[in-house]
């Protein structure tokens, strides 16, 4: 066990960083070739500040007309979203670890507060299940692939949290929250998690054709 604790703690976390990071940069760049090549249309009319526009409105929270229409489901999505981001950088495990390894971490959130912060991301992830279920027009465009790439997405959280309280076994569930969260970011850039880059393309893209040719706002 502590053998295999040591290797996905050490080499494993760099494999997965570079695929996590390279994977994305190769992805991106490649898409941006393609479309430099086939979407030629589109940038004669690039205008930065339509794009810029159009990105932000739709990473404030209910910023958009379309996620004003709905905003338990812009709620939870920004809930989401911003969790996603916060708990696994300011989380005091994983600030330990990264003293340890580089002897420089981040700040890190109390130890309760980053509790509460994974139940309340659990509960937008929920939110964001049922309203895949319930929403005959989300559920006839939902695969299983789609329920999937949610329900990893909060894997690691479920399993840090179980970890951290020692609900089940400890070892073994911090050794699958460990690979379950190395696995997501193994994933990301091989899947339509690859938003995480590719929305701010399309977002300005969306943003250009709609300032700069149509003089009309999509939020
Ligand atoms: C800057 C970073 C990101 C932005 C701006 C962003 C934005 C979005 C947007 C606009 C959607 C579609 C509708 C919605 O649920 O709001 C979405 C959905 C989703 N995002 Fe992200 N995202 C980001 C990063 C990530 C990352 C890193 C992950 C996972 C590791 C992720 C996981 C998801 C999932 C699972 C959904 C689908 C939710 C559902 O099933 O309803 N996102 N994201
Ligand atoms: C990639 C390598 C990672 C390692 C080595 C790691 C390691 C750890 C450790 C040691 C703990 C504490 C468990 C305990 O107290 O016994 C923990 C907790 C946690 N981790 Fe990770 N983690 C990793 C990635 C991630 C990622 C990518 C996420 C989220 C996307 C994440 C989310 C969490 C959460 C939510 C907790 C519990 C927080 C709480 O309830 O207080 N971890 N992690």
């Amino acid at each position: 066990m502590i053998e295999l604790y040591e290797f996905l703690t050490g080499p494993a976390v760099w494999v997965s960083f570079s695929i996590f990071i390279g994977g994305l940069l190769v992805r991106t760049i490649y898409l941006l070739g393609v479309s430099l090549e086939r979407d030629r249309v589109f940038y004669n009319h690039v205008d930065m500040k339509w794009g810029l526009r159009s990105i932000f409105h739709w990473l404030v929270p209910l910023g958009s007309r379309s996620l004003r229409a709905q905003p338990v489901f812009g709620i939870a999505s920004f809930v989401f979203h911003l969790f996603l981001f916060v708990v696994p950088l300011f989380l005091q495990a994983h600030n330990m670890l990264l003293h340890e390894a580089f002897g420089v971490s981040l700040p890190s959130l109390p130890e309760s507060l980053s509790d509460i912060l994974t139940i309340v991301f659990l509960a937008a992830g929920v939110i964001l299940l049922i309203r895949r279920l319930v929403k005959p027009e989300v559920r006839i465009l939902t695969s299983a692939w789609d329920y999937f790439l949610l329900l990893f997405t909060c894997l690691p959280f479920v399993t840090g949290l179980f970890a951290y309280h020692q609900i089940g076994p400890y070892q073994s569930m911090l050794i699958i929250h460990i690979v379950s969260a190395e696995a997501l970011l193994i994933l990301i850039p091989f899947t339509k998690l690859s938003h995480v880059v590719l929305f701010f393309f399309s977002r300005a893209f969306i943003g250009f054709e709609m300032g700069t040719r149509r003089g009309a706002k999509t939020w």
